[in-house]
């Protein structure tokens, strides 16, 4: 089954139960400041699970579907593994109020194992903790469908989801599980939880499921990776490289929702991937070329007909961001072959130690103790900020994988 006609099955599937079928937004939030990017389907109708908004006056229907665009970048170290990749797309049913935990579960049963035939390891659903009880009513669920089922408990860490960023809806999961990879999300949105942490309970309840379509398609395609999948083959016919083929595919995504390499927030995560992308191109000694022609295919991919309309300026902003990487990163790297300390490529360049560690030999505690020294002494606050965010250690997107 090709990726395409698993995305349309999915849609089609809720669209006849009942679902308004919904266009994805873009992957920058179009009214959320508490993230950088859209990291679930369920972003962009954030304000119906609260009452915010009506979504029977704006879309004709309380239950939607859609395959959202998102972006996470936080476990950007993983990915090149089997499975994790920084721009997904995410099959979603929601509901606001329409209908409850029987018909959302029941259905993603149906689809997995009739629409697709795949065979669930076992589900899991929450066990229970400090002020949100156990999910009994899921368990009695799962246990009428399927005597048989293997049932898993767990607490907040992996049955609990949301808020994306510092507030909003969250609530109890039950989550699929298929060869080994948990494929579907079902949460229930049954409170909404402040800055400080506190819930309290929703007016209404809401459904908001969330499955990853590229670990979908390698689940139902049986490959080894997302990368073998039909969704990844015109890029990893061009390199072999995953973190190239990822990297690539996300940057020009981003791009045609409008994004710019910069210094700050959405650029800088842009910034950082077309650079990261560059110096894995350079490791496997692939040239600039290899880039663009990945960026081509990306645009050119059957899935994305949209991105056609931003193809030239999408190009022009990959190739011209590493094209200016690429000189930067020569003229440091020939300063450190001369004899300067390669803590110049961090000062003069802005390279994180993660991308300076990929292309020189670096003493990673001097280059820390050198690190530290140099935050003491900058007494610019805004530098400040840039290096820690250079240090990979702020997560500003929110969100889990
Ligand atoms: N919001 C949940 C997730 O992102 C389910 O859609 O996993």
């Amino acid at each position: 089954m090709h990726s395409g006609e698993i995305r349309q099955k999915f849609l089609s599937f809720f669209e006849k139960r009942g679902h308004k079928v919904v266009s994805s937004a873009s992957v920058v939030p179009a009214n959320d400041p508490s993230v950088l990017f859209t990291t679930a389907g369920m972003q962009q109708f954030k304000p119906y699970y609260i009452g915010g908004a009506d979504a029977v006056k704006d879309f004709g229907s309380l239950n939607l579907a859609s395959s959202q665009k998102c972006v996470r970048t936080s476990d950007i170290e993983e990915v090149g593994d089997k499975s994790h990749l920084t721009f997904f797309e995410m099959l979603g049913n929601f509901s606001f109020g329409g209908y409850w935990k029987k018909e959302a579960i029941e259905w993603a049963h149906e689809f997995i194992t009739k629409e697709l035939g795949l065979t669930i390891d076992y589900v899991s659903i929450f066990a229970g903790e400090v002020n949100v009880p156990e999910d009994k009513e899921s368990e009695e669920i799962w246990k009428s469908i399927d005597p048989e089922i293997t049932i898993k408990k767990f607490g907040r860490a992996d049955n609990f989801w949301g808020p994306t960023g510092e507030e909003g809806p969250c609530g109890p999961t039950t989550e699929i599980y298929v060869d080994g990879i948990e494929v579907w999300n079902i949460v229930f949105n049954e409170y909404y939880q402040n800055k400080d942490g506190g819930l309290t309970s929703l007016k209404v309840r809401g459904i908001d499921t969330g499955m990853g379509l590229e670990r979908l398609v390698k689940v139902v395609q049986q490959t080894d990776s997302v990368f073998e999948t039909d969704m990844f083959e015109s890029l990893i016919q061009i390199t072999d490289s995953r973190i190239v083929a990822d990297h690539i595919r996300t940057s020009v995504f981003m791009i045609s929702d409008g994004v710019i390499p910069s210094n700050t927030d959405r650029g800088y995560i842009l910034r950082r991937l077309l650079r990261r992308a560059y110096v894995h191109a350079r490791k496997i000694e692939a040239g600039t070329e290899v880039l663009n022609s990945v960026a081509a295919a990306v645009i050119n991919h059957p899935s994305y007909r949209n991105l056609y309309s931003f193809a030239a300026n999408t190009k022009e902003v990959v190739m011209g961001e590493i094209e200016k990487f690429k000189k930067a990163l020569d003229a440091g790297l020939k300063q450190v072959e001369k004899g300067e300390d390669p803590f110049i490529l961090f000062t003069s360049y802005g390279l994180p130690l993660e991308i300076i560690e990929e292309v020189t030999t670096v003493d990673k505690e001097k280059f820390e103790r050198q690190m530290e020294e140099h935050k003491k002494m900058s007494s610019v606050a805004g530098e400040q900020k840039f290096s820690a965010k250079v240090g990979g250690s702020a997560n500003p997107e929110g969100g889990k994988n």
